[in-house]
């Protein structure tokens, strides 16, 4: 048969039909990236001694001495987004260390927002531990711990933040570990972070909690202690933008699209599955801690 037979409308069908094939609960990972270099969308905050730019500026090192730790931070304020980082933790005996990824409104106000991912050292031979955690107003105490099913300081790992209107899911690779529905409208007293936020990396010492609560401190001799920041593409609605950031019309707002409003079975699946083998300690059970009022995003975890 000659090509011309071929009937317009069958072609845009072959066309469209792959498009629609992908359907949007699959859609578990972010879309594909650009690399850009660090000084695109990030600055040094603290620390320059503690701050080396490696790769033609595609990875940045920031070290901890005795002298300081050292931080970065986007250049612009986000209100929704997907955020990512892959890292490096420091490795070896490493107790006390903090490194961190994390999104904050102005991180000295008593009624900041934060969403934090926090690696704690450890001795030599000791498992790093993960903690998250969640600021809203001022108030945190909502830490989880988990040790995690790989030795975060062996490789890099990608550590992402999902924030929309609809929840806050923190993951490590492609495996959710934490979940916050927003259920603001219809909980009393139901918290969830609304502040602008900047995205944050940083190194610190942590010697008066991380580890065993404070009783293993850093050990400086063993310093200078190096984490390994990549992947400074930042997908989030920025304070510049024109469109609100819970559009969910937005093309360009991915993040708040239908793949994105709840887990699919399978993210469910392997998020129980992260609570149930590898979390260690979780807020929410810590009856002695809160008395008989666990804060009121505890009933829908
Ligand atoms: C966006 O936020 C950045 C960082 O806080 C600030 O420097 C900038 O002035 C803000 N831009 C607008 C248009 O508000
Ligand atoms: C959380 O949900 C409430 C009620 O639907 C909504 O008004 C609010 O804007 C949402 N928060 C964020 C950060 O989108």
């Amino acid at each position: 048969m000659a090509a011309s037979n071929v009937q317009p409308w069958l072609l845009l069908l072959l066309i469209l039909l792959p498009a629609a094939l992908v359907s949007p609960q699959t859609a578990a990972a972010a879309p594909p990236q650009p690399t850009p270099a660090f000084d695109e969308n990030y600055v040094p905050s603290y620390g320059q001694d503690g701050y080396h730019l490696v790769d033609m500026g595609t990875e940045i090192r920031l070290t901890l001495d005795r002298r300081n730790g050292a931080g970065f931070v986007s250049k612009l304020r986000f209100g929704s987004g997907f955020f990512h980082m892959r890292i490096k933790v420091p490795s070896g005996y490493t107790a006390g260390v903090v490194t961190a990824f994390y999104l904050a409104s102005d991180s000295s106000a008593p009624d900041r927002d934060e969403v934090d991912f926090e690696f704690l050292g450890n001795v030599d031979g000791k498992p790093i531990t993960l903690q998250t955690n969640v600021f809203v107003n001022g108030h945190g105490d909502r830490e989880q711990r988990l040790s995690l099913w790989f030795d975060p300081a062996a490789d890099f790992h990608d550590y992402r933040i999902l924030w929309n209107c609809f929840q806050i899911v923190l993951f490590v690779d492609e495996t959710p570990v934490r979940v916050l529905r927003n259920l603001t409208g219809s909980v009393p007293d139901y918290e969830f972070p609304e502040k602008q936020m900047v995205v944050q990396g940083s190194v610190w010492d942590g010697s008066d909690w991380a580890t065993d609560g404070g009783r293993t401190k850093v050990d400086w001799s063993r310093g200078p202690f190096a984490a390994e920041f990549r992947g400074f593409d930042v997908a989030g609605c920025a304070n510049t933008s024109s469109t609100p950031c819970d559009s969910q019309s937005s093309p360009g707002m991915w993040w708040n699209g239908g793949g994105y409003r709840s887990l699919s079975a399978e993210q469910h699946a392997a998020y129980e599955n992260v609570r149930n083998k590898y979390m260690n300690y979780d807020y929410c059970t810590d009856k002695g801690r809160f008395k008989n009022k666990l804060p009121a995003e505890c009933s829908y975890a």
